[in-house]
């Protein structure tokens, strides 16, 4: 529809169809089956007349669903204006990929491209037209739950970059194409700060702090041309994200020039009150509309209240007309006036959802987001004629695709033992649960979030001797143990912050039991954050993180076990080596008592370290690699010069296996108007590294990578004394120095 039309369509429209756009509600209004749950379910008290005036819905997918929605809408909307479809398809629809955590330790855009696009290609013909992601937000405390959906983990520039690659991977080049949707980059702003790790609680830092760190892979996701983008629970600067006209006009829409559709996250309008800033529905209503938040998800804040102060003259008109042609021109680019069902293809499901062809994709990919975190004595890969015995609660589990995989049907996923059946036979498999996944305690922590009935103190006592047993016996016959333990599924993601980052005490008491036989043991770890793992690393003579690899992660698994793939993945986010660490990253400052020698009067903890197990950018792999050779082109950089400085080096492969190495580059501005970071990561490249070759591999060093934000807030290059890092992490480098003049 053309610009005019759209205008004639917005002034033909009443006061409560202009509000109703405006208004995001979840689906069961419309459809029988229960909505998925992404946020408290509350009675929404809309008025009868406003259901089929809502603008879009919530989490309702599938063609035939989304079909019928919108035939029943239309059918009752006097201007046939269509719904939009939104829903969270964060790491795949019905094939599911790694959570993005995970994908984001491939430190291979391509990878998290095509998770993206596969993910997007299901989820477009089963009708949704929006896609609530990605998740951008910089995370540095594993006690939060939601790292798992970072992708660029800790790092502001791993953020900035897969920030960009999945707007382009969920957009495509027009968003109403099958395969094609609108990115809603979320969460603005700086939610993954939340103070503790504690789940939707207070952000507060600097001005300078905010923008070194944590909004350039919002502002990044903009530049894409994101469609819209999500305001976060959190205050920032002691206002609501939500409410906050800085944020949200002075920011979001004047610097950064955005102007698609800004949607309030599930309720957080409302929550201005709990917040104590808006006293009433009423003034919250006003608040959000002056900050500038489009759409309300999931209350009925806007459908009541919005027209009471338009009447009331509190309220001009015009900020409702801005924010309705916004979600229109966001319909019209969909082309959901021309075709109000957008991609919804019930026949093409038949032959798309879980194809083969996504299937042998997702394996391949999956096999990328491995970190081999420890290989002592190079236990791994395993040998085929080994006797493996598989053990552990993740052993036969299907629940291995993280908390935000509500669209994905459990018997398609495949078992890590299922997987192993189909290489050696199911005659071959020495298998034993070994353990429950968790105390009843710990379960009784999410059955009760959730509601549910919960389990009798002990109840898992009355089994677990005999889990123990029966994998003692298993274990005593083979040559190799594959543990396969890890967090339950829902320790992580959304209202799942914990302060204990330990595998769960069972599976402690299981890896324990096994280390008394001296077998070689390799741990394969699921989890959707960084975890502690004092008191059992070194129990294990292998550790694989897999985090929860998704519908091909089982296969995936054994492909990287026995070797058939070179585990290449390298952490996004470190692991810490004590939950009092946290938040722990590692472009940290030097402070003005640096620890050195770890004396009393330095920057320190007495009883513990101040870096983490494994830090930024570590990840093992079945070749040995040696880094050598560092030469810069100069030792000068000229400021304003548009100069640049080549750096090199040289990589060998001393093994008889092909490495995948991302090699990374960090740079240290040694003294600056504010403190600067011990380093900071500016590029990296992921290469292939023939067995017995060697490669060398050059960066540019520009002016822009030296580029911070002063305390004036201006975003410049100082002249001095820089160093350059380059390294297989943030901690083992090689290092030169070079100067800005
Ligand atoms: C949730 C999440 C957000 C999600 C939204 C809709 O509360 O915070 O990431 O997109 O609700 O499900």
């Amino acid at each position: 529809m053309i610009k005019s039309k759209l205008v004639n369509l917005l002034n033909e429209m009443t006061l409560d169809e202009k509000i109703g756009q405006l208004v995001q509600i979840s689906g069961n209004f419309f459809l029988e089956e229960d909505n998925v749950q992404t946020g408290p379910i509350s009675n929404l008290g809309m008025c009868e007349n406003m259901i089929y005036k809502v603008g879009s819905i919530l989490n309702i997918v599938g063609a035939k669903n989304v079909i019928t929605v919108q035939n029943k809408y239309l059918e009752k909307s006097r201007l046939k204006i269509p719904l939009m479809f939104m829903a969270d398809i964060i790491n795949g629809y019905k094939t599911v990929f790694p959570i993005p955590l995970a994908q984001g330790c491939s430190w291979n855009t391509e990878v998290v491209k095509r998770c993206a696009q596969i993910s997007m290609k299901e989820a477009t013909i089963a009708g949704v037209n929006v896609n609530f992601y990605p998740m951008v937000d910089l995370v540095r405390d594993a006690r939060w739950g939601r790292v798992m959906e970072s992708t660029g983990g800790e790092d502001t520039y791993l953020n900035e970059i897969y920030a960009k690659v999945l707007v382009n991977a969920i957009q495509g080049d027009d968003i109403s194409q099958e395969g094609n949707c609108a990115a809603c980059i979320k969460h603005f702003a700086a939610y993954g700060a939340v103070e503790s790790g504690r789940e939707y609680n207070k952000v507060d830092m600097s001005e300078r702090e905010l923008r070194q760190y944590y909004m350039s892979a919002y502002k990044a996701g903009i530049e894409e041309k994101a469609k819209m983008i999500m305001t976060s629970f959190n205050i920032v600067d002691g206002i609501p994200a939500t409410i906050n006209k800085w944020l949200l006009r002075e920011i979001l829409r004047a610097e950064y020039g955005f102007d698609g559709v800004v949607i309030s996250d599930y309720s957080a309008i409302q929550e201005t009150i709990a917040h104590g800033i808006s006293i009433d529905k009423k003034d919250a209503a006003l608040r959000a509309i002056n900050a500038g938040v489009d759409i309300d998800m999931q209350t009925n804040v806007y459908s009541n209240f919005l027209k009471e102060l338009v009447k009331e003259k509190v309220l001009d008109i015009s900020l409702i007309d801005e924010a309705v042609y916004r979600v229109l021109k966001l319909k019209n680019e969909l082309k959901l006036f021309e075709n109000p069902y957008g991609n919804a293809n019930i026949e093409k499901e038949k032959k798309i959802l879980l194809s083969n062809e996504n299937l042998e994709e997702a394996r391949k990919l999956t096999s990328e987001t491995f970190v081999l975190l420890k290989n002592k004595q190079n236990v791994l890969p395993i040998n085929k004629n080994q006797k493996i015995a598989l053990i552990g609660p993740y052993a036969d589990n299907f629940a291995i695709t993280g908390e935000w995989s509500m669209f994905s049907e459990r018997e398609n996923i495949v078992t890590i033992k299922q997987a192993l059946e189909e290489r050696i036979g199911k005659e071959n498999i020495l298998y034993a649960k070994g353990s429950n996944m968790l105390t009843t305690k710990e379960m009784n922590y999410i059955l009760k979030a959730d509601g549910k009935e919960l389990l009798k103190n002990g109840e898992e006592l009355k089994t677990q001797k005999k889990y123990l047993d029966e994998a003692m016996v298993v274990a005593k016959k083979a040559d190799i143990i594959v543990l396969a333990v890890g967090e339950h599924y829902k320790q992580s993601g959304e209202g799942n912050a914990r302060v204990s980052l330990r595998i769960p005490k069972l599976q402690q008491k299981l890896i324990n039991t096994l280390r008394t036989l001296n077998k070689p043991i390799v741990m394969v770890l699921f989890n959707g954050r960084p975890l502690v793992l004092e008191g059992i690393e070194n129990k294990v003579d292998a550790i694989l993180e897999v985090w929860f690899p998704g519908t091909e992660g089982a296969r995936a698994i054994w492909d990287v076990l026995f070797g058939d793939e070179n585990p290449s993945g390298k952490l996004n986010m470190c692991f810490p080596e004590h939950e009092g660490q946290c938040p722990i990253y590692y472009n940290q400052y030097n402070t003005g008592r640096p620890n050195i020698n770890n004396l009393r009067f330095e920057s320190r903890y007495q009883d513990a370290s101040i870096y983490p197990k494994y830090p930024f950018g570590f990840g093992l792999s079945y070749s040995k690699l040696e880094y050598r050779d560092l030469k810069l082109s100069s030792t000068i950089l000229h400021k304003g010069k548009n100069d640049k400085i080549t750096v090199s080096v040289t990589i060998e492969n001393c093994s008889n296996v092909d490495a995948k190495e991302t090699v990374q580059l960090y740079i240290q501005d040694l003294f600056g108007s504010v403190v600067r970071p011990i380093k900071e990561l500016k590029a990296f490249k992921k290469v292939l590294i023939k067995a017995k070759g060697k490669t060398k591999i050059e960066f540019e060093i520009t002016e822009e990578m030296l580029k911070f934000w002063n305390r004036d807030l201006q975003y410049i290059s100082e002249e001095g004394e820089f160093k350059v890092y380059i390294g297989c992490n943030c901690r083992d480098c090689l290092e030169g120095k070079f100067e800005l003049i």
